[in-house]
């Protein structure tokens, strides 16, 4: 049997995201000095889902870790959706709390949808209320969904002009593959969203420079689907059955071992996108409080956020 060097270059999302994270604890030492306060960010899990959990306590640590003030409200799995509306309101009222995450999914129970909307879009540091999806589509300042602002920043580690370059997201979720072509977009790509009716997918993904699976399907893009040399951003992260009995293991939604072989550049699953999204949840949480505090212009710009003037059609 012979064995082939992978041949394309890996992204490493953990060293990446370490890099913002230390960016982000300087632009925090920085904000206590000119506040006297932290920012906050407060995370509310409502039930315990054992995924969420893990999660949660990660967010903890890492928004401590940079310097930042961590609030964690754990509520029961019988929470109402009124008294959730009532935290959420509370937490839209203290000034000392920048940022709000509610995590998701609620119980069945709760319209996820309106507690995501009472969220005050100042503090939405997901990016998921229709103030700020508005905002990103109409080029406007506004704080971005971290997953794909994260695909952003990998892509860009390796390439840093992603202008006129040819962009196709598998997947239209509000959470990733619509917030995802914006950004693209502003990147000046050209970009196609497929899914689940696109009609030859395969031939579709080849023509892509940037290709970026986030389908939450294991393995569905294949290595002869990748044009020589793309970049591959996976944000799939599927535990399937490993060889052994009982045992499992990670695969994103792309085939690695197949698309490493073709591939420009790729991100791993584990250790690609995955670990970014915390650091860029980080990231909106200094920048709305730099909002808050009227600070605003001594950020720099969020990935792919447009320079105030616009864009060029
Ligand atoms: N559950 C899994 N990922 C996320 C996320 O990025 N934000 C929220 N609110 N819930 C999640």
């Amino acid at each position: 049997m012979t064995v082939t060097a992978p041949k394309a270059r890996l992204i490493d999302g953990k060293a990446v995201a370490a890099d913002l994270r230390a960016e982000v604890a300087q632009g925090v030492e920085a904000f206590k000095k000119r506040h006297g306060i932290a920012p906050g960010l407060a995370v509310v899990l409502v039930g315990n889902d054992p995924a969420s959990e893990v999660y949660v306590r990660n967010k903890g640590r890492q928004t401590r870790e940079v310097g930042m003030n961590s609030v964690e409200d754990r509520l029961p799995a019988e929470t109402t959706e009124a008294a959730l509306l009532d935290k959420v309101a509370a937490l839209n009222a203290d000034p000392t709390i920048h940022g709000i995450l509610v995590q998701l999914p609620l119980p069945g129970h709760i319209d996820e949808r309106r507690v995501i909307e009472a969220i005050t879009p100042e503090k939405d540091v997901d990016g998921f209320h229709p103030i700020n999806v508005g905002r990103l589509s109409s080029g406007e300042k506004a704080l971005v969904p971290c997953t794909p602002s994260g695909c952003i920043i990998l892509a860009k580690s390796v390439a840093t002009d992603l202008s006129g370059r040819e962009a196709v997201i598998v997947g239209r979720s509000n959470i990733v593959g619509k917030p995802l072509a914006q950004l693209l977009l502003r990147e000046n790509c050209t970009v196609t969203i497929a899914h689940s009716r696109t009609r030859d997918l395969p031939q579709v993904v080849r023509r892509a420079d940037i290709v970026c699976a986030a389908v939450g399907r294991p393995e569905m893009v294949r290595g002869d689907w990748i044009m020589p040399g793309a970049i591959v951003i996976d944000v799939g992260i599927n535990r399937v059955p490993a060889g052994e009995p009982g045992k499992t293991r990670l695969v994103g939604d792309v085939a690695f071992d197949e698309a490493v072989q073709v591939a420009g550049a790729i991100t791993p699953v584990p250790g690609g996108v995955g670990p970014m999204t915390i650091a860029c949840l980080l990231q909106n949480t200094l920048a709305a409080a730099c909002a808050a505090h009227d600070d605003a212009d001594r950020l720099r710009p969020a990935p792919g956020q447009a320079p105030r003037s616009g864009q060029p059609s």
